[in-house]
């Protein structure tokens, strides 16, 4: 496998940026929705859920060709892919605004996603040229998750995206598991999760990834100093 973006040692990370990644079914947008939770308490720093696909222009129409509703050539997706992250990196109120002025960001999918799924529509080479200028998050989350469950999970779900099948799925997590030292190599912390957990203990283990963040850690401190 070629993966041309992340082998560039001086490749930016964004602070206070995590992101969730898995195959289909394995519970990230859960798990997200379980962190958002986490972060009403008081005395945390503000915390902004995210998603790829967005839902802003370029992540809608993403949506109508993973629904089937469009039909476009895997390159074609790949650079939409592409276009809708550097919104949601760049346009106001993205990413790098956001985690400059202090809140944590969390992404429900990001580059790995681009990296693993069009590389197999498409081969490794385009979506690593089109993913090589996007900085890196501080940290990442993947839900590992063996195929047979996914696809349990994915059947009792309405509707079906175009990559929900298994082939693909099996192909999915094994493309994970090789691009992922290669984020750590770059510089990410990255947290491999067991997915087929329940979902509390699994959130628990999120928040002990993402407690280490030192955005978090600091706010922490900070709340039990403002206690004594
Ligand atoms: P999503 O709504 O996130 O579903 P799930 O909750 O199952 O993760 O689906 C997004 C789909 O889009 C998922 O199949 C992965 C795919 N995807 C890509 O192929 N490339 C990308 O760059 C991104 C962000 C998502």
């Amino acid at each position: 496998m070629v993966f041309v973006c992340y082998n560039n040692p001086d490749m930016a990370i964004i602070h206070n940026f995590a992101v969730f990644e898995g195959g289909d079914g394995s519970g990230t947008t859960t798990q997200l929705e379980l962190l958002s939770g986490r972060f009403a308490e008081p005395g945390l720093p503000p915390f902004h859920a995210a998603f790829e696909p967005t839902g802003g222009p370029v992540g809608v129409l993403v949506r109508k060709v993973l629904k089937g509703e469009i039909a476009l050539r895997p390159e074609t997706a790949a650079r939409l892919f592409a276009a809708d992250r550097n919104e949601h990196l760049y346009g106001p109120g993205g990413i790098v605004e956001r985690c400059g002025r202090g809140e944590l960001v969390a992404s429900d999918r990001y580059t790995p996603s681009s990296l693993v799924y069009q590389g197999i529509t498409c081969g490794d080479q385009l979506p690593a040229s089109l993913n090589s200028s996007f900085p890196l998050p501080e940290l990442l989350i993947f839900f590992d998750l063996d195929s047979e469950t996914a696809l349990k999970r994915i059947a009792s779900r309405p509707g079906k995206d175009i990559y929900e099948y298994r082939d693909f799925q099996i192909k999915v997590r094994s493309r994970y598991k090789a691009l992922l030292p290669r984020y750590e190599e770059a510089g990410v912390r990255v947290e491999c999760l067991d997915a087929s957990l329940p979902p509390e203990k699994i959130a628990e283990q999120v928040w002990r990834a993402v407690r280490k963040m030192p955005i978090v850690e600091e706010a922490l401190r900070n709340r039990s100093f403002v206690r004594q």
